[in-house]
C-alpha cells in the first residue's frame, strides 16, 4: 500500500519530504526551497500534494502586516506635520496662521491639516487667527507621541505585525490609521510543513531520489535510453477538479435531436411565425369561430398589432365558404356565417399546425415538412404546464399517403427517441381520421399522451387547392425532454438551475 504511495511520488514530493527529515520534521516552505534549490511555486505545490495524501501537515498562519505607503515614509522622515509646527512654536510660541507654512516648512496644503492634529493633541490653540502653543505642547516638545514611535519603528523594520503590538503602539496604529493612505495593511500568511506517522513510515521504508521520465524523447527512442528511465506511477483514482464546460441546454439538446430525425427521414424543415392571425391558427383548419379553443381562456390575442393581414380574397373566401356550407367539397361545412373580421384578430400561435396550412397554401404536393416552434397557451404555470412550449409539427402530402403511413412515421420517430408508442381514436376539427399518440414509461407502468395526428380534412385541404392527401401531426416536445431527462417539473427546463445544468451530461445531439 505504502509502497504504492511512495511509487507514486512525484520528485519534488520526494524531496520536500525528505528536506523536512533532515530539518527535524519540520520546516518552511523557505527553508525547503533553500535546501532543496527549488522554487517556491514547486515547494507549494508538491507539499500541497503530500498533505492531501497525508504526508505531512501543512500549519497556516495569517496574519496582518503593516508597512508605509510613500507618504509614510516621507512623513516617518521629516516628521508629522502638527511635529513640525509644535516644532515652530517651540521658538516663537506664537505665529500668524498665514506665517506657518513658511516658518515651519511643511507644504500650505498640508496647514490646515496640521493645526487639526495639533490642536486635538492639545498642543496648541487658535486665537483671532494665530496659532499660540499650550503648556503640553512645550511638555512635549521632547517626546514623541505613541503614533510617532510606531512610525519610526515601521520605517526601521520595513514590515511589522499587527498582532504583535504592544499596547501604546497600538494606540499609535489607531492614531495613525486616521490618516489617509499612511499605512499599508496587508494580509500575510506562514506556512510551516510538519511530517505526519505516514510520512515517517514512508521515510523509514526510504524513498529513492532519482530522476523522473516525464517525456520520452525521439532520442531516447532511437538509442534505446528509454528501459534505463525510471517511470512514476499514475493515481488514476487520484481527485480532481470538477470541470463543467459549456454546452447546449437539455431543451435545446432534445429539440435538436428531434430535428435531426426528421430531416433524417428526408422532410423540409419550415418556419412559422409566433405572431399569427385567428385565419391561419383557426379558421383555414376549419375550426369554427366558436370553437372553445379560441376564447380568451386559451389564446393569447394581441393587442398590438390587433389584427393582422390576411392572404389572398380567393383563398380567404374559400375558407370562409368552408365554414358556412363546406364549399364545392361535398361537405355540409358548420353551418354557421363566417366572420373575416374574426379571422383577422392577431393571435399568439396556440400550435405549429399553421405553419403547416401556411406551406400547403405555398407548396405543391408530393412533399414531406416539419417545423419546430414555440406555442403559446393561457395555462396557470403548474409543475406540468407552462404558458408557452414548444411543438413539433409535420405534414406528409402524396397521392398514395394515408392513415397507417402516418402511424408508420410517427412510429418511427417515438422509436428513435426510444419510446414505445401506441394510438387512440381522438377528434380534431381539422382532422378525419384522427388519433392521439400515447408512449410508455415503463418504470410508471403507464402510457401518457404526447400528441395528435390525422389525415387533414377535405374542408382543410379543398380551400388550399390541395388535391392529395395529407397526414398531419402535432407532438408536444417539453414532455418528452421531461421524460428523456428524468425531470418532473416542467419549470426546470425554463429555469437556470445551475446546479442540475452542470450535472447533465454532455450528449451529443
Ligand atoms: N394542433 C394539435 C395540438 O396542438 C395537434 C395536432 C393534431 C396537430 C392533429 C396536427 C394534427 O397536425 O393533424 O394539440
Amino acid at each position: 500500500m505504502l509502497k504504492k504511495t511512495i511509487d507514486e511520488m512525484h520528485l519534488y514530493e520526494k524531496k520536500v519530504l525528505k528536506a523536512l527529515d533532515i530539518s527535524g520534521g519540520e520546516a518552511t516552505p523557505e527553508e525547503v526551497s533553500r535546501s532543496q534549490d527549488l522554487d517556491l511555486k514547486q515547494v507549494m505545490s508538491a507539499a500541497g500534494a503530500l498533505a492531501s495524501k497525508d504526508i505531512i501537515k501543512v500549519q497556516k498562519e495569517v496574519y496582518e502586516v503593516l508597512s508605509l505607503s510613500e507618504d509614510g515614509i516621507e512623513y516617518a522622515h521629516e516628521g508629522l506635520p502638527e511635529r513640525r509646527i509644535l516644532k515652530t512654536l517651540g521658538e516663537y510660541k506664537t505665529i500668524q496662521m498665514e506665517d506657518l507654512s513658511e516658518k515651519s516648512g511643511i507644504n500650505p496644503s498640508h496647514v490646515k491639516i496640521a493645526i487639526g492634529w495639533l490642536i486635538r493633541k492639545g498642543w496648541g490653540t487658535m486665537d483671532k487667527g494665530k496659532v499660540i502653543i499650550t503648556p503640553e505642547g512645550e511638555s512635549s516638545l521632547e517626546i514623541s507621541g505613541p503614533d510617532e514611535i510606531l512610525l519610526k519603528k515601521i520605517l526601521k523594520e520595513k514590515k511589522l505585525s499587527l498582532e504583535g503590538l504592544s499596547h501604546d503602539l497600538k494606540v499609535g496604529f489607531n492614531l495613525l490609521r486616521r490618516r489617509k493612505g499612511l499605512l499599508k495593511i496587508i494580509k500575510n500568511i506562514d506556512y510551516l510543513f510538519q511530517i505526519t506517522p505516514k510520512g515517517k513510515e514512508i521515510l523509514d521504508i526510504g524513498i529513492e531520489i532519482r530522476k523522473e521520465a516525464t517525456q520520452v524523447t525521439h532520442e531516447q527512442l532511437k538509442t534505446g535510453s528509454w528501459r534505463e528511465l525510471h517511470y512514476r506511477g499514475y493515481d488514476i483514482n487520484a481527485e480532481h477538479p470538477e470541470i463543467f464546460p459549456g454546452k447546449m441546454h437539455p431543451l435545446q439538446r432534445n429539440i435538436q435531436e428531434i430535428r435531426r430525425i426528421f430531416l433524417n427521414l428526408g422532410f423540409t424543415e419550415s418556419r412559422g411565425t409566433i405572431l399569427e392571425s385567428a385565419f391561419w391558427n383557426f379558421d383555414c383548419l376549419f375550426q369554427p369561430q366558436d370553437h372553445a379553443a379560441r376564447e380568451m381562456q386559451d389564446t393569447f390575442y394581441v393587442k398590438s398589432p390587433e389584427t393582422t393581414d390576411l392572404p389572398s380574397d380567393e383563398l380567404v373566401g374559400k375558407v370562409g365558404q368552408a365554414h358556412l356550407n363546406g364549399g364545392n367539397i361535398g361537405s355540409d361545412g358548420w353551418g354557421y356565417r363566417w366572420d373575416v373580421d374574426v379571422a383577422r384578430q392577431s393571435v399568439l400561435r396556440t400550435h405549429t399546425t399553421c405553419v403547416s396550412a401556411r406551406f400547403l397554401a405555398e407548396n405543391k404536393p408530393p412533399l414531406k415538412m416539419f417545423s419546430v416552434g414555440r406555442v403559446f397557451r393561457r395555462e396557470t404555470i403548474t409543475y406540468k404546464h407552462l404558458p408557452e412550449f414548444h411543438q413539433v409539427e409535420g405534414i406528409v402530402a402524396a397521392e398514395e399517403i394515408n392513415f397507417r403511413n402516418l402511424l408508420g412515421i410517427l412510429k418511427e420517430f417515438y422509436h428513435q427517441l426510444g419510446f414505445e408508442v401506441r394510438f387512440r381514436p381522438a377528434y380534431f376539427p381539422y382532422t378525419y381520421l384522427s388519433t392521439e399518440c400515447e408512449i410508455y414509461l415503463p418504470e410508471k407502468k403507464s402510457w401518457i399522451e404526447l400528441g395528435g395526428a390525422g389525415m387533414f380534412r377535405p374542408e382543410v385541404l379543398g380551400p388550399l387547392d390541395v388535391e392529395t392527401p395529407v397526414a398531419a401531426f402535432g407532438l408536444g416536445i417539453e414532455r418528452l425532454a421531461m421524460i428523456r431527462l428524468g425531470i418532473k417539473d416542467i419549470r426546470m427546463l425554463y429555469q437556470s438551475n445551475l446546479g442540475w445544468l452542470r450535472k447533465l451530461p454532455i450528449i451529443e445531439p
